[in-house]
């Protein structure tokens, strides 16, 4: 059975991943030393799964500690890098505190990757990469424009070391450009755990609803889109994981040396915030409170995937829409708030 490296294990798209690899026959490690997620992700996912996950609690900025993970699993197969930082706001005032942990714990990766031979490498990448795209939507020739923020610069120098990287080495490996990730697994047992206020559109719409937080702002609503709020593309955490699987298939299937491909995941359809929002209404059967406020700086207006290439690479399709997606995030919410999933606090 192939085994399999999944850093960040225990976070948001981490999660639902394992659960993914899992049911789909691969044997899987974790790496995530718990600085932005929670050590009981791994009960939520044995819950779901009836598999207990071993996870390495090591800072993959330690060289030394991340090689341990290898020195004990020589028979690697590949590697999904999902840890890192991702708050935008977070890195434009701490921008060192990004390029430090995102950019090391990928080299440290990457040294253990060339000295243990792990044939396969799969980066998460951002859309953020593309920047304000002169039009939408963008495919992967788009081309990438400076970052917004130190937190998208470190992707963009993740993919470009990475480019570099496999001409040097037998690794192959594939960057993949999410979009907006959201939802929840159906099982309502595993989801989005926002530290702090959430940032991110959908936790603060389900933590506004609960009462939570306070009514949802909308960051904006004078943009030239056709309600006046930015457009994004939500993916479902779910659709997102099963990718992760089909790219590290198509990695194993091709068995290729040098190459290093870069795939949008995104659902293909453009949604305004206002949408959204009713998208939520729809789904949870409540009206939400909201109010407009001043645009969020560093924010696009507008940007959603081409996902041809995902259909053709990976044989892989949205299953869930945005009301599906809300509706799972809502569950989710809510039975984590009523204390019905082992992550409850
Ligand atoms: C951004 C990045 C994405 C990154 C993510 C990490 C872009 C295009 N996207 O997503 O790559 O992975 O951050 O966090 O750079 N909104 C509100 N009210 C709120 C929260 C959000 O109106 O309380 C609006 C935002 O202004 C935005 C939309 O909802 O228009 C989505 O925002 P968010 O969920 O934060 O994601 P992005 O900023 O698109």
């Amino acid at each position: 059975m192939k085994k399999i490296l999944v850093t960040g294990g225990t976070g948001y798209i981490g999660s639902h991943t394992l659960v993914d690899l899992l049911e789909q026959g691969y044997n899987v490690i974790s790496a995530d030393n718990y600085s932005r997620s929670d050590a009981r992700m791994l009960q939520g996912i044995e819950t779901i799964t009836g598999k207990k996950v071993k996870n390495y609690a090591t800072d993959l900025c330690s060289l030394t500690d991340t090689r341990k993970i290898f020195e004990e699993n020589p028979d690697l197969s590949g590697i999904i890098h999902f840890a890192a930082y991702k708050a935008v706001g977070e890195s434009v005032e701490q921008p060192l505190l990004y390029f430090e942990n995102n950019i090391q714990s990928l080299l440290n990766l990457l040294h253990c990757v060339q000295e243990y031979k792990v044939p396969y490498f799969v980066f998460s990448s951002s859309c953020t990469v593309y920047g304000e795209p002169e039009s939408i939507p963008v495919t992967e020739e788009t081309p990438l424009r400076p970052a917004a923020s130190p937190y998208g610069l470190t992707k963009q120098i993740g993919e470009q070391l990475l480019q570099d990287f496999v001409k040097a080495t037998d690794c192959s490996a594939l960057l993949l450009r999410y979009f907006n990730p959201a939802g929840a697994h159906p099982s309502a047992q595993i989801g989005e755990l926002p530290i702090g206020k959430p940032q991110n559109l959908v936790p603060a719409i389900t933590q506004s609803a609960l009462g939570v937080i306070d009514a949802l702002t909308v960051h904006g609503t004078d943009y030239p889109t056709r309600d006046g709020s930015c457009v994004r593309d939500y993916i479902h955490v779910c659709d997102l994981a099963r990718a992760h699987t089909q790219a590290l298939q198509l990695l194993e299937k091709e068995n290729k040396t040098h190459a290093c491909e870069a795939i949008n995941l995104g659902s293909g359809t453009g949604v305004t915030v206002l949408e959204a929002i009713r998208a939520f209404e729809k789904a949870s059967g409540r009206t939400l409170e909201w109010t407009a406020g001043p645009r969020r700086p560093g924010d696009v207006m507008a940007i959603y995937a081409n996902n041809e290439k995902a259909t053709s690479r990976l044989g892989w399709r949205a299953a869930y829409d945005v009301e599906a997606i809300m509706a799972t995030a809502w569950a989710w919410e809510q039975r984590y708030r009523n204390g019905e999933t082992v992550l409850s606090r």
